[in-house]
């Protein structure tokens, strides 16, 4: 079986959704001239673990184009896009993934990419390599190599490092300049209050919102609310970027003083319980709560759900926790990365940086597959530093350069 998907007849449609963005991913056109040339991939199988929506699509054709089979899955079943699903297969993409799939379809696709036999993997949280280390080791040995999309995955690769138990090279893309400074800032920044914004129809200005984690996309996240004029403070439990959130303007307290002041609560730490029964009790009625970290464990369902007598979609994406007090809370997404499980993930051009990081670490793997050893490796700057120039390029941007002489006297010390 090629591919497992909800409705083919959807292609025309998703196929739009594709052409909008690459028009907006002017790197990514550029690498796709380059490998169509080039054929890095050439005769490589990719099975790709991200986000399903039309970026990502753009990236897998792109992938496609330098000469591999690629075989695309759910990072997350609530922000796979049926449509775009349909115009990847229609394309030549294999595809194992549907909109909401459950719990058991979710990881039976994960192992029908796995089918595939990989030789490079591009994974989204994990779930991938987690996959192929514990049921599936027989396929150690195929692959060559992959990179890591966020923070989250790139935790838990280190822990498989630190106990060697890591069986391919991993490039940690989430950790590029050209990944986290725009991706996370300002990609999740903006995203994150489009998905609010789309979901409720509510005015952000004069509202009090509650960030928990100033890592980028919680800076991200800050920085937009207080453009949109809303109150905004921080819950931290690092106490460097405790201060660094107080002398960026925000108000700094630990979440159960700020549980009865939010109106919106906004988890991106990547650690569970973040809010839980405690904090549920004591805040006002009408708070809405959303998740922005990879998975749904920052905010405690399960204690959102004990505590309440009665549950109802009050608006599609929103979930109505009624608790036996009579007050109400409001869930976006279940707890789900808002920015895409309602909404379209991050905008396209940042989107291009990104996925051109992950292009070039994957071309770099195939270069380089058979001299790298099991480990988490930084993307090489070379290729941060060409998908910053490239995007200039693309702005119409040029910069300085240093001179000889500048050069010569960083270099030095005498001077
Ligand atoms: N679109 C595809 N992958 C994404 C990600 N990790 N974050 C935001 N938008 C995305």
């Amino acid at each position: 079986m090629n591919s497992s998907i909800r409705d083919i007849s959807l292609a025309p449609k998703g196929q739009k959704k594709i052409d909008w963005v690459a028009a907006h991913m002017p790197v990514l056109n550029s690498l796709r001239r380059e490998f169509e040339k080039e054929l890095p991939f050439s005769s490589k199988k990719v099975v790709i673990c991200l986000h399903l929506e039309a970026k990502t699509a753009y990236l897998a054709k792109v992938i496609q184009a330098g000469g591999a089979e690629v075989t695309v899955v759910a990072s997350n079943p609530l922000s796979t896009q049926d449509d775009v699903v349909a115009a990847l297969v229609e394309g030549g993409v294999n595809a194992f993934a549907w909109h909401g799939a459950t719990d058991e379809e979710y990881h039976r696709h994960l192992h029908q990419a796995l089918d595939f036999q990989p030789d490079y993997i591009i994974d989204d949280g994990g779930d991938l390599v987690s996959t192929i280390h514990t049921s599936r080791q027989e396929l150690l040995s195929n692959v060559l190599g992959g990179a890591e999309e966020t923070t989250t995955g790139i935790l838990r690769l280190k822990a498989m490092e630190r106990d060697g138990k890591l069986g391919f090279p991993m490039i940690a893309v989430n950790d590029a300049l050209c990944k986290y400074l725009f991706d996370n800032r300002y990609g999740t920044g903006q995203s994150v209050w489009d998905g609010i914004m789309r979901t409720t129809n509510l005015v952000v200005a004069g509202k009090t919102v509650v960030a928990a984690g100033y890592g980028w996309c919680g800076k991200g996240v800050s920085l937009r609310a207080k453009g949109l004029g809303a109150r905004v403070i921080v819950c931290e439990i690092d106490p460097v970027k405790a201060n660094e959130a107080w002398m960026d303007g925000f108000e700094v307290m630990p979440m159960l003083q700020a549980a009865p002041l939010g109106d919106v609560f906004i988890t991106v730490t990547g650690n569970k319980d973040v809010i839980t029964q405690d904090h549920f009790k004591v805040m006002k009625p009408g708070a809405i709560l959303c998740n922005a970290g990879h998975f749904d464990v920052e905010i405690n369902k399960k204690h959102l759900s004990e505590l309440a007598e009665t549950k109802r979609e009050a608006r599609p994406n929103i979930e109505e926790y009624q608790l036996r007090d009579g007050k109400k809370l409001y869930l976006l997404a279940e707890g789900r990365l808002v920015n895409l499980a309602a909404g379209d993930g991050h905008p396209a051009e940042v989107m291009d940086m990104t996925f051109a990081l992950q292009a070039l670490s994957l071309q770099y793997l195939a270069l380089r597959a058979q001299e790298l050893k099991p480990v988490v490796y930084p993307v090489p700057k070379e290729i941060d530093d060409k998908v910053a120039l490239l995007r200039l390029e693309s702005l119409g941007l040029q910069i300085d350069q240093l001179t000889p002489e500048q050069k010569a006297y960083l270099e030095a010390w005498r001077e």
